[in-house]
């Protein structure tokens, strides 16, 4: 998959111009969280590390695509917010610093099947020991992607092994998600 080309050509119809629902309500319920730093594999254009900055948070968003992280970084300007934005290939990369949460949205989704593997040894570098790693889980059948397949089932499979599992919900979702989308948060096994 090509996303710096998509991102190019502003073909890019998993971005709903606005953060995950799910993370919005999050972020209100869990008002006492005590706010550390939080890296977003897979940011594209910033919605998601924006609403962490809005909670205090002090986020970074990564992504493999210059374009997607130039357009964060002016995005973050216009809304005249303080954000970080790098471009860095989650799945190869190892970070100066650990995050005390990984958030992910729609992103598990994008990697293919074969890498899933190293999509969680790859959080596991990102976070520190003990952190939080949050996600929202876009669920499909339909192959092809990316998206590529995703259910519950593999979810858990892939992730038990090395997280504790503290609560998983079927969050709130934008009009054309609902019902489609899981939350799930973990801490690593210590
Ligand atoms: C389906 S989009 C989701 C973007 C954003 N999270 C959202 O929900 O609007 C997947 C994103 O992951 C990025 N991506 C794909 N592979 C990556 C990798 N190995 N490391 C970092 N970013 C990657 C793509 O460029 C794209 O922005």
């Amino acid at each position: 998959m090509d996303w710096e080309d998509c991102y190019q050509k502003n073909e890019c119809p998993w971005d709903k111009g606005s953060p995950s629902p799910g993370l919005v309500d999050f972020l209100e319920a869990e008002c006492g969280l005590v706010p550390g730093t939080v890296c977003v594999p897979g940011c594209g254009s910033g919605h998601d590390v924006r609403e962490w900055v809005r909670h205090k948070f002090h986020a970074t968003g990564f992504d493999i695509s210059p374009t997607a992280v130039e357009l964060a970084k002016t995005k973050m300007a216009e809304a005249n917010v303080e954000a970080d934005f790098q471009v860095a290939d989650f799945l190869a990369e190892t970070p100066s610093a650990r995050f005390d949460w990984v958030f992910e949205h729609t992103f598990f989704c994008a990697i293919q099947p074969e890498q899933r593997d190293r999509y969680v040894e790859s959080v596991l570098r990102w976070l520190k020991p003990g952190g939080d790693y949050l996600a929202v889980y876009y669920l499909l059948q339909e192959d092809g992607g990316p998206p590529f397949p995703s259910d519950q089932d593999e979810i858990m499979e892939r992730f038990t092994p090395k997280f504790n599992l503290k609560r998983e919900w079927v969050p709130r979702s934008y009009p054309n998600r609902t019902n489609l989308e899981l939350m799930a948060w973990w801490t690593p096994k210590p």
